[in-house]
């Protein structure tokens, strides 16, 4: 026999499910997000300072159009040189305009608005957004006295905003693909740290690889990390009902032998008493009890079948066909009627002739009523009645077995369907496992078996009640 060695060692389909393509599926996406957050955030950073920047320049602009002003050179139109250096530059467009407060423009372009609200004073400046042309553009403003009283001189520089998108651009991509690295590495180290972390499972997957397949006791947990416990602990509940199953099946085995021995050393006992004596009396009795031993060992191998077979089913009805409960126990019941004709027996049934249709196992609810109609036919009296009926109510099917025999003495009762177990003083032979095997198929079937005296006050009754499903 070959043993499985850990499960490690063997290759991992490629269609299984795996934890780390799980894993980095789910962390993939909220990582992508932050990703874009962070460059959403970076970027308007970029554009803040980009603006604290070239607003600072804007307003050196102004002011140097300011001392031209105040110098007297720019009081009318100014001359191509200063003009050429207030306006210049390659990225941006950029205006100018120097009006007086009193007499309006004085150079500069008309265009050119008065700013939202003028500077307190003339060492101040106040910086604007405005539209001209369909245009977005950041204007600085400052002002100087004029000759005249009550007039002052609004001097404003505006440019488009260009030159400080592209610097805001020009950061964003240079410090997106650091951020995408950082994610990338982010990803790979979480596909490394999972290979890391499921080597914690090694010593359970070595420790339940290594069992040796008779060895049913609990896992050893010592050193299991916490998120793995509930596995261990499921794999434990298992094995304890495996050990359970291993402990009835070898009790079954055991009691099936004693079972066996017993006829068998009969067996034996007679032939040797034959072949010692060979007189043709003593072998023809040798013979009739050699006849009664092997017909006992055979119903008793019969009872520890069907026993066996009840048990296969070890979880609720393994088949839960639609049957007719009337017409099973009719069945049974005329089976034994010529037996019960030959010993006067009035075996009768009581119930619907058909039309009681219920799920279950067919095969087992046969042996089930076999069993109990069995019992009465072996110990009730010659002569007798038998009564199996059966009745249907809102809940449940209810069955039952009566005759008028003996019956049992009702401190039994608890102990009837007991394996092996059967009434002191019981002359018909016997293997002790009807009952075991009626109250293991109706409890399959979500049953209950219960024992009563029969209606005439004598014998036994045997009810069953069957939910209906
Ligand atoms: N109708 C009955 N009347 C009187 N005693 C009964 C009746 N049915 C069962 N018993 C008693 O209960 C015992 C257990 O019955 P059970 O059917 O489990 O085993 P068994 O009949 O001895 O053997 P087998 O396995 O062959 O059926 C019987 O041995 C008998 O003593
Ligand atoms: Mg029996």
């Amino acid at each position: 026999m070959t043993e499985a060695g850990p499960a490690r060692a063997q290759p991992m389909p490629s269609d299984a499910p795996s934890l780390r393509r799980r894993l980095l599926a789910l962390l993939a996406p909220p990582l992508f997000l932050i990703l874009a957050i962070g460059a959403l955030a970076a970027y308007g950073l970029a554009l803040r300072y980009a603006g604290h920047v070239y607003d600072r320049w804007l307003l050196d602009s102004a002011r140097a159009l300011q001392k031209l002003v105040q110098s007297g050179e720019a009081r009318g139109e100014l001359n191509p040189q200063a003009r050429l250096l207030i306006e210049f530059d390659t990225e941006d467009r950029s205006l100018f305009a120097v009006r007086s407060l009193r007499h309006g423009l004085l150079s500069g372009d008309a265009s050119v608005p008065m700013p939202a609200m003028l500077p307190a004073r003339d060492d101040r400046a106040v910086f604007d957004d405005i539209r001209i042309g369909g245009h977005v553009l950041r204007m600085a403003t400052v002002t100087l006295g004029a000759g005249e009283p009550g007039d002052r001189i609004v001097v404003s520089v505006a440019e488009t905003l260009h030159k400080r998108q592209i610097l805001a651009r020009e950061i964003l991509l240079g410090t997106l693909p650091i951020e995408l690295a950082l994610v990338l590495l982010a990803l790979g180290v979480v596909w490394l740290s999972i290979g890391r972390g499921l080597r914690l499972l090694d010593p359970l997957v070595a420790q339940v690889g290594a069992r040796n397949p008779r060895d049913l006791a609990a896992l050893d947990t010592a050193g299991v990390p916490a998120e793995i416990l509930p596995l261990a602990r499921t794999i434990d509940a298992l094995l304890a009902r495996l050990r359970e199953m291993v402990r009835l099946q070898e009790r079954f085995i055991a009691d099936a032998a004693h079972q066996l021995r017993t006829p068998l050393a009969g067996l034996r006992l007679q032939a040797e008493r034959a072949l010692a004596d060979p007189r043709p009396e003593t072998v023809r009795d040798a013979l009739g009890h050699i006849e009664r031993l092997a017909e006992g060992a055979g119903r008793a191998a019969g009872q520890l079948l069907a026993l066996a077979r009840t048990q296969a089913h070890e979880r609720a009805i393994a088949v839960a066909e639609p049957l007719d409960l009337a017409a099973l126990v009719r069945e049974c019941v005329a089976e034994r009627v010529p037996e019960a004709l030959a010993r006067q027996i009035d075996l009768g049934y009581v119930g619907p002739a058909e039309g009681v249709p219920m799920r279950g196992d067919a095969v087992l609810l046969r042996e089930m009523l076999c069993n109990l109609v069995d019992n009465a036919m072996r110990y009730g009296r010659d002569g007798g009645q038998i009564t199996v009926g059966l009745q249907r109510d809102a809940e449940a099917d209810a069955l039952w077995v009566e005759d008028d025999g003996p019956g049992v003495p009702a401190e039994l009762w608890l102990r009837l369907g007991e394996r092996f177990f059967r009434v002191p003083g019981t002359a018909r032979e016997g293997s002790g496992l009807g009952l075991a095997i009626v109250r293991e198929i109706a409890a399959r079937h979500g049953g209950r078996v219960r024992f009563g005296v029969g209606s005439t006050g004598t014998g036994l009754r045997v009810d069953v009640r069957l939910p209906q499903t």
